[in-house]
């Protein structure tokens, strides 16, 4: 990783820049490239217009790491909140969901029973739930709950970050149970004895793990696989790959709102179908840090901003 989205990562974590760069106008201007706004009635509308440009979506109300059972369950009743109101506007969107949102820092039983909650709802108008990965420490309780739960909700699924070395293990794992995974590169700072240090490695080990999800003996599982990244080059070889073996199901593309629009046009004239993240939210912070960190030209842009 280079120096710089290393600084803005360590930074991303920070209350006291929080503050700071929360506080100036001009950052609340740079958000917006990323994310349609603060309000629901912001990511419906943003979904409503994917919609009618033949793209699906997947609503992420910005947000993580509660601090009290009372936040966890507001956060259920938000998420069950968005379900409704997706389903009873009738568009194509899921639902992203993050554990530390849902209380896991307080215990797994906690983030159990909130995502419960989430999933009886979604259970009941047939609606997927993916649970979004974060940091490291969250990777073993993140898949422990995703297994716990599948069983009974089959339109469950969960993220694998190719960043991480662990990933191949936890892929073979997956792939043998038939899950649902969204294959991304990962956006966390960790540490170079868990994650590829190399961005050549962590490309490498993306496009290994999505060759190994797009396998005969996956498919046959029954996994269904988001190829997840606005690198080009990947995206092509993911249809290259859905090409040569004739999968025409159970395979979608993912890309950030705001983020590549001329590759999210592309891969769905290919025939491919592409499903676009849409983050709203007051709380948008470090979750804008992340994205400033995974492209240097964005923190140019966030500058030139900022001072011109
Ligand atoms: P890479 O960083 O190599 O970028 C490839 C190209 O894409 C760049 O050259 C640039 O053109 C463009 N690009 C990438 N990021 C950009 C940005 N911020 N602004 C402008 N252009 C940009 N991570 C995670 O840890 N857990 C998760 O659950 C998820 N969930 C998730 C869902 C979806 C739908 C997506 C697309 C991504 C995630 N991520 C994620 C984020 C992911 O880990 C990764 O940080 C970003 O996708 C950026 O990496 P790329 O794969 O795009 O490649």
């Amino acid at each position: 990783m280079n120096p710089i989205s290393s600084i803005v990562l360590k930074m991303s974590e920070s209350p006291a820049w929080q503050r700071r760069i929360g506080g100036w106008r001009v950052t609340r201007r740079v958000v917006r490239r990323f994310m349609p706004g603060e309000e629901l009635d912001d990511g419906i509308g943003a979904v409503r217009s994917l919609n009618e440009r033949g793209f699906s979506a997947s609503l992420n109300p910005v947000g993580e790491h509660v601090h009290s059972e009372a936040e966890a369950e507001a956060a259920a009743a938000q998420y069950v909140t968005i379900l409704r109101r997706v389903r009873d506007e009738g568009l194509d969107s899921n639902l992203s969901v993050k554990l530390s949102l849902l209380g896991l820092d307080l215990g797994a039983e906690v983030a159990v029973a909130n995502l419960t909650r989430v999933l009886e709802s979604a259970a009941e108008q047939n609606a997927f739930v993916r649970i979004d990965m974060e940091s490291s420490g969250y990777v073993d309780p993140t898949l422990r709950i995703h297994e716990r739960l599948r069983g009974r909700f089959p339109e469950l699924g969960v993220v694998i970050q190719s960043y991480l070395k662990r990933s191949a293990a936890d892929v073979e794992a997956l792939a043998a149970k038939g899950a649902a995974i969204r294959l991304v590169k990962g956006a966390y700072k960790e540490p170079p004895e868990i994650a590829f240090a190399d961005k050549a490695d962590v490309d490498r080990n993306f496009a290994e793990l999505m060759e190994r999800l797009l396998r005969d003996d996956a498919r046959a599982a029954g996994v269904r696989l988001a190829v997840a990244t606005h690198d080009a080059a990947l995206v092509e070889r993911g249809i290259e790959l859905a090409r040569q073996r004739g999968i025409d199901a159970n395979l979608e593309f993912q890309m950030l709102y705001g983020i590549g629009r001329g590759l999210q046009e592309k891969t769905r004239a290919a025939g491919y179908p592409v499903r676009i993240y849409v983050s709203y939210g007051p709380a948008w912070y470090p979750w804008f840090m992340r994205r400033l960190a995974e492209r240097p030209a964005n923190l140019g842009f966030f500058l030139r901003h900022l001072f011109g």
